[in-house]
């Protein structure tokens, strides 16, 4: 327990841990996050927190469409390798192995297990560094059997972002 119960409280969230993608154009980038969630079942929507800042959250305001990957907990060293920013990374996506998303075009990553992908619907526009970003899922797939407990969470990893 530390001072400040909230984020005792949020840092107790089992988050999973995935690979963003997005593109416009010929533009397609990468970054991992955690803040991601369904939110409602018809039509199927997903919510992501995304940092306002990020180089991602510019090409999803361009192109409207975003995927999330889903991988295994054996290839947590595949998505880890994206965990900088394209700043500060600007090679990033070269790293990534991926193929065009047939509905949205984005980019799907070879190695994630599962992937959605989505077109953007919202967005909340909280004021605080992220934003809510709400998708509705136009196409998605298993690449690999993946059963629920072997998808990878950062508690797998022993990283945190919450708090
Ligand atoms: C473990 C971990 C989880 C993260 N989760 C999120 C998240 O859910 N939302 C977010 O906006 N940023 C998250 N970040 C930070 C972004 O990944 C980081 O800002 C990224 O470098 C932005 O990449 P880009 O500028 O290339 O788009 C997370 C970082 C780490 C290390």
């Amino acid at each position: 327990m530390s001072e400040n119960p909230i984020s005792d409280a949020l840092n107790a969230i089992p988050y999973g841990f995935y690979a963003l993608t997005s593109r416009d154009g010929d533009d397609r980038n990468v970054m991992v996050v955690n803040w991601f969630t369904q939110v409602s079942f018809e039509p199927q929507h997903v919510g992501i927190g995304l940092q306002v800042t990020s180089y991602t959250y510019g090409l999803i305001e361009k192109g409207q469409v975003f995927g999330i990957n889903v991988f295994h907990k054996d290839d947590a060293e595949v998505i880890k390798q994206f965990t900088k920013s394209r700043e500060k990374n600007p090679e990033k996506f070269e790293a990534a192995n991926y193929s065009d998303g047939e509905v949205t075009g984005v980019p799907i990553l070879d190695e994630a297990a599962a992937y959605m992908e989505c077109e953007v619907v919202g967005k909340v526009e909280t004021g605080s560094g992220h934003d809510m970003i709400v998708g509705k899922v136009v196409a998605a797939g298993l690449r690999k059997e993946l059963k629920v407990e072997d998808t990878l969470t950062l508690p797998d990893i022993g990283w945190s972002y919450a708090g």
